[in-house]
């Protein structure tokens, strides 16, 4: 509910309240974000005050209380003496960096706005509002309109802004983040989420100190090293306690989340694309649009957030072919063959799959061009005959016959330059002249940024699709970009570069998603180097990493979890030992762990023992029963792995609490171990449930505060599940 007075504008959720305020110089103040207050003016909060080195704007004569340095800003501006993070930088056409934001005028809308060629949230007017402030400096005139999606709901807002130059010269923008958010006091712990190839998305915490801490990505992606999902949160906040705040970036480029603790004990938050290698020009009448922000306060502790975001990427922003129907359980073949396969290893491979209950067989990286090692073929998506004889048309047919669907890989974004693509058109990957260019897994990167290599690449991904029938993609990017420079764009404009990529690949994106409104696509960058809630609009599942270990991916999941839905989370059983730790782990547990995401498997299957395939029947028909909870339920993390490697474990419950799946995996194996009870999470007090079918019903309330006993178990990394059914 979005309700306007005065200049004040309070957007309400069911639980939290977010407020702004134009003042009487028409500056656009921040007064509260938080939980759910009423509609008063909350501007009292803010103390105007002298402070020595915080000037004073002209208009407010000799009143030395108002500076812009230290009242709360929504959307911050520079040049003009707040001296912290800007949310805008812009070089004028006299060169002078100064943008000063006056408030002009205040609109609400039905429904939730849209971002043309950008990733946001969707909803109609039942679900959500829109709130439009304009703001323009009034010398330039280059107006900078903020857009906030009101989610009652689920808790969500949603920031955009689109700069436009209204003025009669051009402007080049610096710096242009997607939101501001001001807050009181510094006594505030900073999570993100870091890692590396192989092991993304770990959780860091720490109190905000000093000065400006963040975390980004200047790879043209958003990175396994840093993801663009961060939270604010109270010193003591924990899973089930405190105020805390999450803040996603729905971008899937370099991007820049930026803490400040200022002189005065207050806060900003500033999150948006990267401000390296970005200068964009606009010309008078041109305008420029930030990815969206989205943004959930929990006044209760992070699972509530976590609850709240997994409902919102599900509901309002996962365009899933699939939706209201499961997604298919497949099995892929890359751990299984790398690059040596051909037409009947897959069908081997798929023979195996049908009687387990497998829905799809995926066929991964090697079916095409000159492509039998990672040094060539990309950009070339012909058949490869020599593995494929007869081409899809052939291959399709046979794994249909065995009653699963088919699915392809591909990496639309890349070239090799032992490739017939590059022979034909060098100019095309990005490389800058003169230099010779940076390979990445020996590939280099297709400058995205111009319509006829996108078209090019889509004519010819096209042709691949509609010659038989494919239900997957799996979309890969496998490194990062180098080189940034574009044939096609002019010196002056090549700042503009890193982010007109992105929206390249966002182009791409959405043309699959019209022309082929049935077609499930996986995102994957090496596993989880663009896991980003830009991307989950158009795929709504994402290789979570390339470990398949399944200790590992405890870890990873759990990092994951903060922001994404496990839904949302390519995940599958490999073979051990593991292709990237060497660990082994019995099969039950890497099927507990696999099956808490869009699960598969990814090993010869054909291979396997008869032991081995009952126990992935089993499996198989266990996710089938537990779909609608893992994929719906509300997932509760009951452990930190971090913290306790010995057992790690989680669930996920109903919406109506009558039904709960708890995982539990533990660690290496030690002798004479504490015994352990598990405190669970998220049931129904007042209800008594049963265990795995147990004689004995035990109280909601008694299992969520006395605790569970999870019986010892021998040997190393052993998993249980217990299935709480409610009489
Ligand atoms: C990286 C992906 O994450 C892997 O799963 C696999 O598809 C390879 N690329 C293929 O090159």
């Amino acid at each position: 509910m979005i309700h306007v007075e005065q200049n004040v504008f309070t957007l309400h959720t069911r639980r939290t309240t977010y407020q702004c305020k134009a003042d009487g110089h028409g500056v656009l103040l921040h007064t509260y974000y938080g939980p759910r207050v009423g509609d008063d003016d909350l501007s009292y909060l803010i103390r105007p005050a002298d402070r020595g080195f915080s000037p004073n704007p002209s208009e407010a004569g000799r009143d030395r209380n108002y500076s812009l340095d230290t009242l709360p800003q929504e959307y911050s501006t520079c040049g003009v003496g707040d001296y912290r993070l800007p949310a805008v930088v812009a070089e004028n056409a006299d060169g002078s960096q100064i943008v000063d934001l006056r408030f002009v005028r205040s609109e609400v809308r039905p429904g939730k706005y849209a971002l043309e060629g950008l990733p946001a949230f969707y909803a109609d007017a039942a679900e959500a509002d829109t709130l439009v402030l304009t703001l323009q400096d009034r010398t330039t005139r280059l107006t900078v309109e903020l857009y906030y999606g009101v989610f009652e709901e689920s808790d969500l807002i949603c920031r955009a802004a689109r700069i436009v130059n209204h003025g009669s010269a051009p402007v080049r923008l610096l710096r242009a983040c997607s939101a501001c958010l001001d807050f009181p006091s510094d006594a505030l712990d900073l999570i993100t989420f870091d890692g590396r190839h192989t092991m993304e998305r770990e959780p860091s915490r720490a109190p905000l100190r000093p000065g400006v801490q963040s975390v980004g990505s200047i790879r043209g992606a958003s990175s396994h090293q840093h993801n663009p999902f961060v939270m604010l949160c109270e010193p003591g906040a924990s899973e089930d306690y405190g105020l805390c705040y999450g803040a996603a970036l729905l971008y899937s480029g370099g991007f820049e989340a930026a803490a400040e603790a200022d002189q005065f004990h207050s806060a900003r938050l500033t999150l948006g694309v990267s401000p390296y290698h970005f200068c964009w020009t606009l010309e008078p009448g041109e305008a420029f649009t930030t990815p969206e922000a989205a943004f959930i306060c929990s006044p209760d502790g992070f699972a509530a957030m976590s609850h709240r975001f997994h409902r919102a990427i599900r509901r309002n922003l996962c365009r899933d072919p699939y939706s209201g129907r499961r997604r298919p359980l497949l099995v892929n073949n890359w751990e299984a063959t790398l690059f040596d396969f051909n037409a009947d290893k897959l069908v081997e491979i798929a023979q195996a799959a049908a009687p387990l209950g497998i829905d799809m067989l995926v066929m991964d990286d090697g079916w095409f061009g000159k492509r039998c090692s990672d040094f060539g073929g990309l950009g070339d998506w012909t058949v490869n005959e020599e593995k494929l004889p007869g081409g899809l048309e052939a291959l399709a047919p046979r794994i249909h016959a065995l009653g699963l669907d088919f699915g392809i890989w591909i990496e639309p974004e890349m070239v090799c330059e032992d490739s017939e693509l590059y022979a034909q058109h060098p100019d095309w990957a990005f490389r800058a002249p003169g230099r010779a260019p940076t390979r990445g897994r020996s590939q280099l990167v297709l400058d995205f940024t111009r319509e006829e290599v996108r078209d090019h690449i889509y004519r010819a991904l096209c042709k691949a699709i509609r010659s038989t029938d494919i239900r997957y993609l799996k979309w890969d990017f496998n490194r990062s970009l180098s080189d940034v420079w574009s044939a096609a764009i002019p010196p002056e404009r090549q700042g503009e570069v890193y982010h007109r990529y992105v929206l390249g690949l966002y182009d791409m994106l959405e043309r699959f998603h019209r022309d082929f409104p049935d077609l499930l696509i996986e995102g994957c960058s090496g596993g989880g180097g663009r896991f980003d809630a830009g991307m989950l609009y158009y795929t709504p599942q994402i290789w979570c990493s390339d470990n398949t270990d399944a200790i590992d991916r405890l870890r990873i999941h759990y990092g994951t979890s903060f922001c994404y839905p496990v839904s949302s989370m390519g995940s599958h059983v490999s073979a051990v030992p593991n292709d990237q730790t060497g660990r082994v782990t019995p099969l039950e547990t890497r099927g507990i762990v696999a099956m808490s995401g869009a699960f598969g498997y990814e090993l010869d299957l054909s291979r396997c023992t008869e032991d081995e395939r009952a126990i992935m029947a089993r499996q198989n028909a266990d996710y089938q029963r537990y779909y609608g909870l893992i994929h719906e339920g509300d997932y509760y993390r009951l452990t930190d792995p971090f913290a306790d490697p010995q057992y790690t474990a989680w669930a996920h419950v109903s919406a109506d609490k009558r039904e709960a799946l708890v995982s539990l995996v533990t660690g290496a194996a030690r002798s004479a171990l504490p015994f352990v009870t598990l405190r669970l999470k998220g049931l129904d007090g007042s209800l008594h449930y049963r265990v795995n079918g147990s004689q004995q019903a035990y109280s909601g309330s008694a299992l969520m505060h006395a605790g569970y006993p999870i019986p010892p178990m021998r040997g190393d990394y052993q998993a249980m599940q217990l299935h709480l059914v409610a009489e």
